[in-house]
């Protein structure tokens, strides 16, 4: 019945998906990939990648507010945003990465097929098109869709998720955004810089649930600045459809008009490629792998937000990676021992016209272990020449450390561009360097990423520019 064989069969192409087949194939393995839409997934096609494009545009729309205090005479200050024309430079720059993994999964003779494909045995995998696969291996790398709630009247047609709203063709005049997490901030961020009136509407009591206090602070600043009106404890309980708008209302007892609503309330795990044919164990709607990556059938793997464990890119990419590995382990490609996936130290980042960046345990978060004597050090960005070089004096690098051995337990950013400190922190809590090596170790000047030695510096009383 089967027509093809295969070591492997990807279903996915996405950050665990490409990166798995690419490392596989590398060492040896024959490897099919099945990707129904693009290659990218939803990281590179309408994810990470569409919206930093978006969030460069906010730097630049904030670059010219701040031009006439450089002695930059704009003659007229105002702007329109072209949303065509920003969804084509987006759409550019998503093409030459999918383009840039293609060439990667050809490079590395991995065979790709547009197609959906589902598991029907142990070593069975079906295409749309009718093809069986046999294969000794499978990897399911199907990623996460858009998450829903139930709200009276959210079939209107002004509901958007957060991939559509990547292709508007004009500009929202009112925003309203359900849900206050990572996607709902960016997108606020981006609208409110663009020119829409905007609303955020969040069930918990704060935004960026889980992040550290004092980095929403940062963050919810910037909103603020922008005009952005967020209702906290809030939830929308029903949307009327008019001609040309909708009406919200929320269980504060207002309501607001809109001509968009995001609705951004999480993403759940894409579980399409199992069927009632063959089970795989599932909890929750997410996959199940244990520290290897093997899920309840000892030659299926799984990888990236389908198995429900940390949704980021760079946490797929490393699932991919190491599943791959242990895989071509079950092959014999490889004679080492097999990899654990690790989840213990994970950056995570937010982007807006500033960012937040973060990796490991808060204050508060060590505090309630109970085993550490806890220092903080916290260097605020406005005695950083860098960024106030670059008109923002906003922001702060927090590092929490223990005071016996300097051990970096969590490292907080909030400001300009600190999405490119926190890779340091990860480097150095992953191989165990304390706050005594980060503080001797020589940063370049004028940097933003220097705030971080001197936090690390101030944990151990010596920092010479700030304090006493
Ligand atoms: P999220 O979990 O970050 O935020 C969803 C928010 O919606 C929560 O704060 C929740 O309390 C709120 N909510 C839920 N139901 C609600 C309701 N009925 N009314 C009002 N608020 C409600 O999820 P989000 O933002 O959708 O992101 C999904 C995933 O994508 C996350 O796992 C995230 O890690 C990942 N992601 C990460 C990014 C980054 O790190 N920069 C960027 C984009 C996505």
């Amino acid at each position: 019945m089967s027509n093809i064989k295969k070591d492997i069969v990807v279903i996915g192409g996405g950050p665990a998906g490409y990166i798995g087949a690419i490392k596989a194939a590398r060492l040896g393995a024959s490897v099919l990939l099945a990707e129904k839409k693009q290659v990218g997934g939803t990281c590179l096609n309408i994810g990470c990648i569409p919206t930093k494009y978006f969030v460069q545009s906010v730097h630049t729309i904030s670059a010219l507010r701040n031009g006439a205090s450089r002695g930059i005479e704009i003659t007229d200050p105002s702007f329109t945003i072209d949303m065509k024309k920003a969804v084509k430079g987006k759409d550019k720059t998503v093409k030459r990465l999918v383009k840039g993994v293609e060439f990667l999964l050809n490079q590395a003779k991995v065979e790709t097929v547009n197609q959906k494909a589902t598991i029907i045995g142990k070593n069975l995998v079906k295409l749309e098109d009718g093809t069986v696969i046999e294969t000794k291996n499978i990897l399911i790398a199907s990623g996460s869709v858009s998450a829903t709630v139930p709200i009276e009247g959210l079939d209107s047609p002004f509901v958007v998720d957060s991939e559509k709203i990547l292709d508007l063709e004009y500009l929202p005049k009112k925003l309203a955004i359900i849900g206050g997490g990572v996607i709902g901030v960016e997108f606020a961020s981006i609208f409110s810089s663009f020119g829409s009136e905007v609303t955020v509407i969040e069930a918990l009591p704060s935004l960026l649930n889980g992040f550290d206090e004092e980095q929403v602070e940062v963050l919810s600043k910037g909103l603020k600045k922008n005009k952005v009106t967020v209702y906290t404890s809030t939830t929308v309980t029903k949307i009327e459809t008019h001609t040309d708008e909708a009406t919200l209302s929320l269980s504060n007892g207002k309501s607001l008009n809109s001509d968009l609503i995001l609705l951004a309330v999480k993403r759940k795990a894409n579980l399409s490629p199992l069927t009632d044919e063959f089970k795989i164990k599932t909890d929750k709607n997410r996959l199940v792998i244990n520290e290897y990556g093997v899920t309840s059938v000892d030659n299926i793997y799984g990888g990236g937000d389908v198995t429900g464990l940390n949704m980021l890119a760079h946490v797929a990419y490393h699932m991919g990676e190491a599943v791959a590995h242990n895989i071509c382990v079950d092959l014999g490609l490889l004679k080492t021992p097999k990899q654990k996936i690790r989840l213990d130290i994970v950056p995570s980042v937010v982007y807006s016209d500033l960012e937040i960046a973060s990796v490991g345990m808060t204050e508060k978060e060590a505090a309630a272990t109970k085993k550490y004597d806890i220092v903080v050090g916290k260097f605020p960005l406005s005695a950083n020449g860098r960024s106030l070089s670059a008109d923002f004096s906003e922001g702060f690098v927090k590092v929490v450390s223990e005071r016996k051995y300097g051990q970096i337990l969590g490292v907080f950013c909030a400001g300009l561009n600190v999405s490119e400190i926190i890779g340091e922190a990860v480097v150095a809590m992953q191989h165990e360097l304390t706050v005594y090596e980060i503080a001797d170790s020589i940063h370049a000047h004028p940097t933003i990423n220097e705030a971080l030695k001197e936090a690390a510096a101030i944990c151990i009383g010596q920092c010479y520019h700030w304090g006493s």
